[in-house]
């Protein structure tokens, strides 16, 4: 049924397809037909961070990024959802076009650059939906904040997500703003990390209700890099660490004629640039913090590579593009 919608979703530019899909998906919802393909999938339930995940195959951040889609989303099967990336003041992203398909290699390379809404409208967006399960916010900072001032948009959007997110994503690792990933490194990550550590604390003690953040890091830093920043992870005692991002390598799309376009590169030709970090992480980490894997699971099989070299939960995003959603079962019978 999937490669029937596919065809002709395909035969659209990325952008307007996803638009499509997405406002057919809403109006599938509202005659009750997602109730009709949404299968009860068998996958243990798991708790990770003090969270119970239903299962644990989530959506990764960008494909919701204005939080309005939650509902119908939810139904798909995921064991939770992650929105944004959301930015303090809204934002329209990089000129069109800015998002390629290399089909042949089950690929995408976007430059979207966080167009959204901004963070008071989606949280108005979260409070508006049913969703009773594991919500993400994912948030960054606006293109035209300078790098010295990023900590203030990641604190302003960190307090303003806090009571309605079940844990927080600090993106630091889109190719798309200039200077983000910066803020990886050194006494950038440091300070980062610090601050947001401290106002956990802060609003843990005002609200008695703890909520785990995470970074989401680039499958593009050196074993240096990785290094300095597992340190810092458990310095700070951080919830968690998704891994990754998308790549700016080309090295697994050299034939592709889109392999120039700039942006990050998801999908298939991620899988091994990520599955490289997830397992530096699993070994520097020392088990003390947990992982979140994604980039390039395309089939149960990758899902299953990715918990065995230790994910504790996975996200998808291309795979649902290029395999629809029955890949959310598969990856729940290849992982219990
Ligand atoms: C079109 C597109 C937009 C994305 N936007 C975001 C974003 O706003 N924030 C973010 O953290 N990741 C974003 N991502 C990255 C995904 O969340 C994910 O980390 C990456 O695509 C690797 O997973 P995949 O191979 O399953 O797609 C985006 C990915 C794509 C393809």
């Amino acid at each position: 049924m999937y490669n029937i919608i596919k065809f002709f979703l395909f035969l659209f530019n990325p952008e307007f397809a996803h638009h499509l899909a997405m406002k057919s998906l809403k109006i599938a919802d509202f005659l009750g037909l997602l109730g009709l393909i949404s299968k009860k999938n068998d996958c243990k339930p798991r708790s990770v961070m003090g969270l119970k995940f239903s299962n644990p195959v989530g959506l990764a951040a960008g494909l919701d990024k204005n939080a309005e889609y939650i509902d119908c989303l939810s139904k798909l099967g995921f064991g939770f959802i992650e929105v944004g990336t959301v930015t303090p003041r809204p934002q329209p992203g990089n000129p069109k076009p800015r998002s390629f398909r290399l089909t042949k290699q089950e690929g995408i390379i976007n430059r979207f650059g966080f167009n959204n809404d901004g963070i008071d409208q989606v949280i108005e967006n979260i409070r508006k939906s049913k969703f009773k399960g594991i919500l993400g916010v994912n948030i960054g900072k606006n293109y035209d904040t300078p790098n010295d001032k990023a900590v203030d948009d990641y604190l302003l959007c960190f307090r303003k997500s806090y009571l309605i997110a079940s844990y927080i994503t600090l993106n630091v690792s889109s190719p798309n703003t200039k200077g983000l990933r910066k803020l990886q490194e050194g006494k950038s990550l440091d300070k980062l990390l610090k601050v947001i550590k401290r106002e956990q604390k802060i609003l843990y003690k005002k609200y008695n209700k703890y909520v785990p953040f995470l970074l989401k890091i680039s499958p593009d830093n050196t074993n240096a890099q990785l290094s300095f920043m597992c340190k810092l992870l458990i310095k700070y005692e951080i919830d968690g660490v998704i891994a990754t991002n998308t790549t700016l390598s080309r090295s697994e799309v050299v034939k592709s004629k889109s392999r120039n376009e700039l942006g990050g590169l998801s999908g298939r030709p991620l899988r091994l640039g990520s599955l490289k970090t997830l397992k530096f992480l699993k070994l520097n980490l020392k088990g003390k913090i947990p992982i979140i894997g994604v980039g390039g699971v395309m089939s149960g099989a990758d899902g299953k590579e990715k918990i065995d070299n230790g994910a504790d939960l996975i996200q998808i995003y291309s795979g649902l593009i290029f395999k629809g959603h029955r890949l959310i079962d598969e990856l729940c019978r290849a992982i219990k």
